[in-house]
């Protein structure tokens, strides 16, 4: 399959720079504790957590989602949990792309349940074609009506994951 550069590595870096400087300021005086949701956040996070200029901890969750997506939250299952305390902690969750929400919603509950102080998201991609359950974004880095995304992170089939700019798959 092809694939079309969309937003250049150059504008993702400044981008990010961005959302950092207002986590930073957002959060000055707390220290955050940063989940980020494997697979696709990892070059994201990565250069995130790095710009970010106050301290914070950060830890993993990964999520896989199995079945029909008609019962939204009860098909996703947590391949890796966090294993850090964020009981009574501020905690900032950072994914990839939001699609139909369904994700973000189910690690939003789990995020609660262990007893977070507050929770904000911060989504690299927020792609709005499908949304089906409504998630509260907080910080996001580019907006989408549709299309399949892949690179710096970003996975078709597990591929495409190494491209350093964000493309279109054609
Ligand atoms: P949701 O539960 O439908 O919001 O799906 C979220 C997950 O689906 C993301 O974390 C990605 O792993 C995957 N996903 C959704 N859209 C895309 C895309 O355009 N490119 C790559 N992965 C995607
Ligand atoms: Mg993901």
């Amino acid at each position: 399959m092809k694939t079309e550069i969309l937003i250049p590595k150059n504008e993702i870096r400044k981008r990010v720079k961005e959302i950092a400087e207002q986590i930073s300021f957002d959060c000055k005086g707390k220290e955050p504790v940063l989940i980020g949701v494997l697979n696709g956040v990892i070059f994201f996070f990565a250069d995130l957590v790095r710009e970010i200029s106050i301290p914070t901890e950060i830890d993993f969750i990964r999520a896989a989602s199995y079945g029909s997506k008609m019962v939204p939250d009860e098909n996703i299952q947590f391949t890796k949990d966090i294993e850090i305390s964020i009981d009574k902690k501020p905690v900032i969750l950072v994914e990839d792309i939001i699609d139909t929400g369904s994700t973000l919603s189910a690690v939003i509950k789990r995020v609660e349940r262990k007893g977070a102080d507050s929770i904000k998201i911060c989504a690299l991609i927020n792609k709005l074609e499908r949304r089906d359950v409504t998630v509260p974004i907080d910080y996001c880095g580019f907006q989408i009506e549709e299309g399949f995304i892949v690179g710096y992170g970003l996975d078709y089939n597990q591929k495409y994951r190494y491209l350093p700019d964000i493309c279109i798959l054609k």
